[in-house]
């Protein structure tokens, strides 16, 4: 516990300590790089599958309240959806009239929220007849809240009905200052089994916005900027999140909890978050328009290894019924309903189901789609072909088969070739291919030509001869695959996401720039910043691309052996210092290569894993790089 504490604070030091200071890089430590013999990625909670349900927010946004949020929990099920696995039924921002100042109660609107009145044990507000009434029906009932002490509502949309009301001080209805007390109620008292925790608080409060001059809200120096790493106090942010996610233990003794972390990409949150929460954004709000759609898919779809059973990669909830993915726009509404259930995303319905046609509540209730997302080995999407107009996405199934889908970005249609190598397929054998949208079956062997239309996604099942006969290779098991450190030693924005026109700014100022730190990180088939794998001038693809420094956490299920070939990778830039390769059983040393230098040949590993539970994979330089070379776990797999 002691060293725990001590490695933490040292990070801390070594990182930003406070935003405007300057800010020294997180090198990668050498005991980060000790073998733990540990999954350190969240297991607590209840997402062992990506969450599926219906929030408000899409819907409603602060306009929301118990009638509609009920009629849309009732044809959930009675439409079917509920038996398909949509669940959790959540209240967003607006539920909340103000903190009681007499001891830091929550209190609710009851305006629109008219059975929580006297419903408390003194005859204070209470959600606890709202939440008996969806576990009555089956559900699970989420809330929402803010880590800051004011709401997004407030700090960023406070023209929206609904809006906390009393003196300054009523209206901080955010946890801050308030973690344990705030969590107690929501879970322990009320009976919610989610909560949603929103960052505008510390983001958007500086001494200098408009409304704290004017006196409405307290200033908090803010620790979240989500255009700059450099002026976001990492280890702050991660600190406050830590302590939500203690309490949700705390109160929640049987684990039946679902954390929703919500930075929007920021503050590195894609090395943290995956340890906390059991879903977390990764970026800005989606819209009901094609180009922000294809903005939050891309800030997910790079992220294949950050997501695993209990704590999944969100880009944020389904527009599916509105706008460019409304009923006239019904190819659009496909192709973000497959690439969300392809990604692991968490599947949140934001439509107001009132107005839902058949043909929206089937598309939603697309069985077979639906299994895809839910697989229980919990494999995010790899991207076996990238490219500005068509994306190939490949998720390896529980039971060997693959699940794939054919992208086509644009407003035009094009010819795509699937290969038995975007599958990992021998090119001599027959594949069999499903739709899952029609249900139609094709075989194919080699090559199957097909034609995308505008903004079509075909997604198929497919199974065939395997080009890895007795095992898996480890990227196409990414949700067994934890980068535990990933070798970002100075996180970096994600320069190959959409920049798409915001509905909010239109085209005010000089246009999206890059965000969301994620350039650089841990990557199935490709090295971290996007290039083919390739050591000494020999091309792989397939394996694991990482920088130095890094330590990989992998679940060994039941596999024999550990084989790799390894070395520096050719897009090396620095080149100063020679990477050792190493493999680790249950935290025990059993094998390492020699120090590899820039241009010398892969060297193969094999390394026996019987019986071994977690096997990990560490790449070291003798001295810490302040821009560590990728490095390469070329072909690694593991086999009976
Ligand atoms: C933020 C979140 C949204 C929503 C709103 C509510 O913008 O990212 O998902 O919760 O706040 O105000």
């Amino acid at each position: 516990m002691r060293n725990v504490t001590q490695r933490r604070l040292r990070r801390f030091l070594l990182g930003a300590a406070s935003v405007g200071a300057t800010l020294a890089p997180t090198l990668a430590l050498a005991d980060d790089l000790a073998p733990t013999g540990r999954w350190s990625a969240n297991t607590a909670g209840a997402a062992q599958l990506p969450p599926m349900g219906w929030n408000s927010w899409n819907a409603f946004y602060t306009d929301v309240s118990e009638e509609k949020v009920l009629a849309s929990a009732k044809i959930i099920a009675d439409s079917g959806l509920q038996a398909k696995g949509y669940r959790y039924i959540d209240i967003d921002d607006g539920w909340w009239l103000k903190r009681r100042q007499t001891d830091g109660r929550m209190i609710i609107r009851t305006a629109t929220f008219p059975s929580a009145k006297g419903a408390g044990p003194g005859g204070e507000t209470s959600f606890k007849p709202f939440t008996d009434r969806l576990h009555a029906l089956g559900f699970k009932a989420g809330i929402y809240s803010d880590i800051g002490r004011n709401s997004c509502g407030q700090v960023f949309t406070s023209t929206m009905p609904n809006q906390p009301e009393g003196t300054v001080a009523e209206r901080e209805i955010g946890l801050y200052g308030h973690v344990d007390q705030d969590i107690r109620l929501y879970f322990a008292e009320w009976g919610f089994d989610l909560i949603k925790v929103d960052g505008c608080g510390v983001r958007g409060l500086p001494a200098t916005n408009p409304a704290v001059i004017a006196g409405k809200y307290r200033a908090f120096p803010p620790i979240v900027d989500p255009e700059s790493l450099g002026r976001t106090n990492i280890p702050a942010v991660r600190a406050l999140y830590q302590e939500v996610g203690d309490a949700l233990k705390r109160h929640n003794p049987d684990m039946d909890y679902l954390y929703s972390i919500c930075l929007w990409g920021s503050s590195d949150v894609r090395a943290w978050g995956k340890n906390l929460g059991n879903i977390s954004r990764t970026s800005e709000d989606i819209s009901a328009s094609w180009t922000r759609m294809l903005h939050n898919f891309d800030t997910v779809s790079r992220r294949a290894l950050y997501a695993h059973p209990g704590g999944w990669n969100d880009p944020d909830m389904l527009f599916v019924g509105t706008g460019d993915f409304e009923m006239s726009h019904l190819e659009e509404a496909r192709s973000h309903f497959a690439l969300w259930a392809m990604e692991n995303a968490p599947l949140f319905i934001g439509y107001d189901l009132r107005k839902a046609s058949k043909p929206m509540i089937d598309l939603l209730g697309n069985a077979r789609i639906i299994a895809v997302n839910q697989d229980p080995a919990g494999n995010q999407a790899v991207l076996a072909y990238d490219t500005d107009d068509v994306q190939i996405l490949v998720k390896t199934l529980a039971n060997g088969d693959k699940a794939v889908a054919l992208f086509n970005r644009n407003a035009v249609p094009i010819d795509a070739v699937l290969t038995a190598e975007h599958l990992k397929f021998t090119t001599d054998g027959t594949i069999a291919l499903e739709d899952l949208w029609t249900g139609r079956k094709q075989d194919f062997r080699g090559e199957a030509k097909m034609t995308l239309a505008p903004h079509q996604t075909l997604i198929f099942t497919a199974r065939g001869p395997r080009l890895l006969t007795n095992g898996l290779y480890l990227s196409e098991q990414p949700g067994s695959v934890n980068p535990a450190v990933d070798g970002v030693t100075v996180p970096e924005h994600e320069p190959l996401v959409h920049r798409a026109v915001s509905g909010w700014n239109s085209t005010r100022g000089g246009g999206d720039r890059p965000r969301y730190g994620g350039w650089g990180g841990a990557q199935a088939d490709t090295t971290p910043y996007g290039e083919t794998l390739q050591i000494g001038g020999k091309r792989f693809t397939t394996g694991l691309g990482v920088l130095a420094n890094s330590r990989l956490e992998v679940r060994n299920h039941g596999f024999a052996r550990f084989t790799t070939m390894v070395g520096l990778d050719d897009s090396a830039r620095d080149r100063s210092q020679p990477v050792r390769f190493a493999v680790y059983g249950d935290g025990k040393l059993l094998q390492q290569s020699k120090p590899l230098r820039f241009g010398d040949a892969a060297v193969p590993m094999s390394v026996p894993v019987q019986g071994v539970k977690i096997i990990e994979l560490v790449v070291r330089t003798a001295q810490p790089m302040r821009f560590p070379d990728p490095a390469t776990w070329a072909d690694a797999a593991l086999t009976r």
